[in-house]
């Protein structure tokens, strides 16, 4: 399984060396993917790890002021990118469009893209959640080869569980799975949204999961650890 840890905005320099000593003694079988803030990023030193970055630039090397290229991230050892999290969407109006252009800039790095897709409580209660789903693959995928779509994640976060404790039922994230498989059908799809060690025995009955975005406990190792052996 892919294991996609997001620190967010969190641990200062002190605390992220801290955190990659214990984090460098996990041992797992998992493809296990960090996320750290991007100035934590340039201070890691160890190949060994697979890195991700939490966003990428849509434009390339340039005038772009507090921009990061993937360019610039594949030189740091950046493999992966959390593109379009609903952080990102809903902070900084990050459109599709604009997630479609970041999804080819990280292509052309050879960065492979997580994308993160998911509906708010609103459009879940007013049965729109395919309707969504369908919406933010399609026009995020625009342009992309058959063999792009492939090597892309997909994540699924329902935005009204993320960092909230509610998780949708089995069913309901099984259905929503298998929806965006039977549009990208070999590509992977992560399941993300307040997912830990308490609820990972439930989740882990999933068998259509490919894996998961892990937000909170990405940055309690202790809880993360279990997390990863009850899921073994
Ligand atoms: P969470 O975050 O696990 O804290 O809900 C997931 C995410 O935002 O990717």
């Amino acid at each position: 399984m892919i294991i996609a840890l997001n620190n967010k905005s969190n641990l200062n320099k002190e605390e992220f060396d801290n955190y990659l000593q214990e984090f460098t003694t996990i041992k797992t079988n998992h493809t296990l993917i960090l996320c750290p803030t991007f100035i934590n990023i340039g201070s890691i030193n160890n190949n060994d790890l697979l890195i991700g970055s939490q966003n990428v630039s849509s434009h390339e090397d340039g005038a772009y002021t507090g921009e990061i290229s993937a360019k610039q991230l594949a030189t740091y050892n950046v493999k992966y990118a959390i593109i379009g999290h609903s952080e990102r969407r809903t902070y900084y109006n990050e459109s599709n469009t604009e997630v479609n252009r970041k999804i080819k800039k990280a292509f052309e790095s050879n960065i492979i893209p997580i994308l993160c897709i998911g509906e708010t409580k609103e459009e879940r209660e007013a049965g729109k959640v395919k309707e969504i789903l369908e919406k933010e693959i399609i026009t995020a995928t625009e342009g992309l080869t058959e063999e792009e779509k492939e090597k892309m994640i997909i994540a699924y976060e329902p935005i009204w569980s993320i960092g909230t404790g509610i998780i949708p039922t089995n069913e309901e994230i099984n259905d929503a799975i298998m929806f965006v498989k039977s549009i990208l059908n070999n590509t992977k799809v992560l399941y993300g949204g307040s997912a830990n060690e308490k609820n990972i025995s439930e989740l882990k009955k999933i068998t259509s999961i490919d894996g998961y975005l892990l937000g909170g406990i990405s940055l309690k190792l202790d809880k993360l650890k279990e997390f990863i052996n009850i899921l073994n």
